[in-house]
């Protein structure tokens, strides 16, 4: 059996999306329906491919769209969800419009593949920084029962979009050329080349930003924990791809380091987790790993340790592609699940 599948948006996660459906042999009749907002031919996982401008014609007879354009109004899942639904297809949505919409899952496989039921056909995928936090924190909420998390985060700029990975490389050879460093405040508020700036997305009137309560609310529906208390700070920092996290938690149980990695190290119990955890050789994961051939569709943790400043604490440290796992691999993967449970 093969799938008719669709992909709006040929940004870096549209990239890694043709990518990724690739490398898994996803089964596609033909070759995919590429779609954005004008056409052209791209390089994608480096094959020329025919981008569409998307249509309503271009969604009928497909079987799954995978959505990788942008978000608001104007944006794909908005303007283009619906007619690809009505159409007959599944849709898998990248963007932030629907995560917290009741009747729209939001799913990350290894936690709650489950939670996806024919009656929404639009399954939404979350924020790259969540999904790698609940596959790495999952585990340990099954084991004992997470409380509280507190959650800082060191992010690439690549987690918005082309747009800002151009800038940052443009930062990188005005400095190398010794040239000023030029930038756009549309992007970044300031140079990103070597400095950390804790703004990801908008602010809010409370003073969090739209980024930090993504994590909050979106791993809330996700572990169906509506009332786990959660704060989180997020962070751009100077990397191309790769997402790291310094996770804080307080368990309902106490749980050694011993136990945490026990469990974070047993696949059955802590899909999708790779460990690297080694003091005495000082190994630990970065985001230079998370690309790397053997982890890139992994959540690396380590700095596993009890907290001593709390009972039942524990810290971790996670790192993840978050053009991959967080987001196109997170999609391919969902779309390999409903084939597994006969829904496409
Ligand atoms: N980057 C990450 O780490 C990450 C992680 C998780 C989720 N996401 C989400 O994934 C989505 C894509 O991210 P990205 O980084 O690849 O973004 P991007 O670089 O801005 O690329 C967006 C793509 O979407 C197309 N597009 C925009 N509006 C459209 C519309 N109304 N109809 C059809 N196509 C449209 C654009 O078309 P043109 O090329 O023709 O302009 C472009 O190809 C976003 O919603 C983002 O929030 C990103």
């Amino acid at each position: 059996m093969a799938y008719r599948v669709g992909i709006v948006g040929v940004g870096p996660v549209g990239d890694r999306i043709y990518r990724v459906l690739k490398e898994r042999s996803f089964p596609i009749e033909g070759r995919p329906v590429v779609m954005a907002t004008r056409e052209r031919t791209e390089t994608l996982a480096d094959e020329e491919v025919l981008v569409r401008e998307v249509s309503e014609e271009l969604f009928e007879g497909l079987d799954v769209v995978l959505f990788a354009g942008r978000e608001g109004a104007k944006g794909a899942s908005v303007q283009w969800g619906k007619v690809a639904t009505d159409a007959g297809a599944w849709v898998i949505d990248n963007g932030s419009d629907f995560r917290m919409t009741e009747g729209y899952s939001l799913i990350v496989p290894e936690v709650n593949m489950d939670a996806v039921t024919p009656a929404s056909k639009h399954i939404c995928s979350p924020n790259c920084s969540t999904i790698q936090m609940v596959v790495a924190i999952a585990p340990i909420h099954r084991a004992v029962g997470i409380k509280r998390i507190v959650v800082s985060t060191y992010q690439a700029t690549s987690g918005w979009g082309q747009a800002a990975m151009e800038e940052f490389d443009q930062q990188v050879q005005q400095y190398a050329a010794g040239e000023e460093i030029q930038w756009d405040p549309g992007i970044f508020d300031k140079p990103i080349v070597f400095d950390c700036l804790p703004r990801i997305d908008a602010f809010l009137e409370d003073g969090y930003t739209k980024e930090e309560m993504k994590m909050v609310d979106e791993t809330r529906k996700i572990m169906g924990a509506p009332g786990m208390r959660i704060t989180a700070t997020t962070v751009r920092v100077p990397v191309v791809v790769g997402h790291s996290e310094a996770i804080n938690l307080e368990l309902e149980a106490p749980l050694s380091r011993k136990e945490a990695l026990e469990i974070l190290r047993d696949p059955a119990q802590s899909p999708g987790v790779t460990v690297i955890d080694d003091t005495e050789n000082k190994k630990y994961p970065t985001q230079a790993d998370c690309v790397l051939d053997q982890y890139k569709d992994n959540v690396l943790v380590g700095r596993v340790r009890e907290d001593v400043s709390v009972e039942n604490g524990l810290n971790l440290w996670c790192v993840s592609d978050n053009l991959r796992k967080g987001a196109a691999t997170n999609t391919v993967q969902i779309a390999q699940g409903l084939v597994e449970r006969g829904l496409l």
